[in-house]
């Protein structure tokens, strides 16, 4: 399928990965692209002067999302709540918005006739690896109501594919990185410390592994899925086939950014904030080594990620020394 001519929707357009999006669509030379956005962590200023149309509102909201979706071709399905914290204090407001958001997303476009769906779903519902790299049919034990949420939605995705044959595709992406990521994971708290001066904060023993994607590559997958009818009704991992350590995401951080600086390790315990940064909680069920397998996308859609993680992070880097706001970030470096 092509996408020049399209319409397309996207929810969670205003988004870290769902505003990259955009930019793409726009390249692909879709006739219209369409953000469906509530704004609860989206960013107006990811789609200033853009040719797009954008609309503020809920994926709960099924009225205001079905009459948007008229005469669009395409789905992108984006928005959900994503923070694990949030999800395990809030773990409704987590599956209505991850599993009721989904299955109006997915009502929504049946009822207006759309021709495939995108959603994006997570490593995150695989849980604790039994093996790595870890794929497809890896065991699905996710370790917090996210990955819960998350799995449900994809399972709805494919439900809708046997019953009414409509074509949706799930991505179940590593850890998305680069230019507008959202502050808050372990990348975005060393680069704003490094930042500011100070030294990353690394838990444990620093060698839990952790699977990078670039956002470019995570969204080549997007539109490579778009555009094969064999990843109709499919699954699969989007990673970016390069791992590395705590320790070593640490060091490259510091390697880029201020040479002279050592990493303090801490210890708090799951739920428990760190005494060098009281602000930062362990993740309970912390996951030990997070390494999707991409073999398969690789195999059936041609999906090579193509950015390094180095020079990856040298350009979240670059961008979040232009855009110091977004992480309320006071740079002495
Ligand atoms: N960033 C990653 O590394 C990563 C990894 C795995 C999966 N994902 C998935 O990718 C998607 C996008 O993630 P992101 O990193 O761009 O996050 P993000 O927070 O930057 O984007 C999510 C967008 O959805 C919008 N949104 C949230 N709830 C909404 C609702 N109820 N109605 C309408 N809009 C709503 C937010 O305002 C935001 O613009 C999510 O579905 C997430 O689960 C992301």
């Amino acid at each position: 399928m092509n996408i020049e001519g399209k319409n397309v929707l996207i929810t969670g357009g205003a988004g870290f990965i769902g505003s990259h999006l955009v930019d793409r669509f726009i390249k692909e030379g879709a006739s219209k692209v369409i953000v469906y956005d509530n704004f609860s962590t989206g960013n107006r200023n990811f789609l200033e002067k853009k040719p797009i149309e954008i609309i503020k509102g809920d994926i709960l909201n099924y009225k205001k999302l079905e009459e948007s979706m008229k005469d669009v071709d395409l789905v992108s399905h984006h928005a959900a709540e994503l923070e694990v914290f949030t999800g395990i204090e809030n773990t409704l407001h987590d599956l209505r918005t991850n599993v009721e958001g989904t299955i109006n997303v997915l009502n929504a476009a049946i009822e207006n006739d759309v021709e495939k769906l995108i959603y994006a779903s997570s490593g995150g519902v695989y849980g604790q690896a039994q093996l790595t790299p870890e794929p497809e049919d890896h065991p699905l034990m996710p370790h917090w109501p996210y990955g819960v949420s998350k799995l449900a939605g994809e399972k709805y995705c494919l439900q809708y594919y046997l019953l009414y044959g409509f074509p949706t595709t799930s991505l179940r992406y590593g850890i998305v990185y680069g230019p507008r990521e959202w502050y808050g994971r372990v990348l975005t708290l060393f680069i704003k410390r490094v930042l500011e001066g100070k030294a990353p904060i690394i838990f444990g023993d620093g060698k839990q592994v952790r699977d990078y994607v670039y956002i470019n590559d995570a969204v080549n997958a997007n539109i490579l899925a778009l555009k094969s009818e064999k990843a109709n009704g499919k699954v699969y991992n989007v990673g970016g086939k390069e791992f590395y350590s705590i320790n070593e995401v640490a060091e490259i951080v510091i390697k880029l950014i201020s040479p002279k600086l050592k990493p303090i390790y801490d210890d708090p315990k799951p739920g428990e904030s760190s005494k060098y940064q009281p602000n930062r909680k362990r993740l309970p069920g912390e996951l030990r080594d997070f390494i999707l397998d991409s073999s398969l996308i690789s195999k059936e859609l041609d999906y090579e990620p193509k950015t390094k993680f180095e020079e990856g992070v040298k350009k979240e880097v670059e961008w979040i020394r232009e855009n110091l706001e977004q992480w309320n970030c006071q740079p002495r470096v």
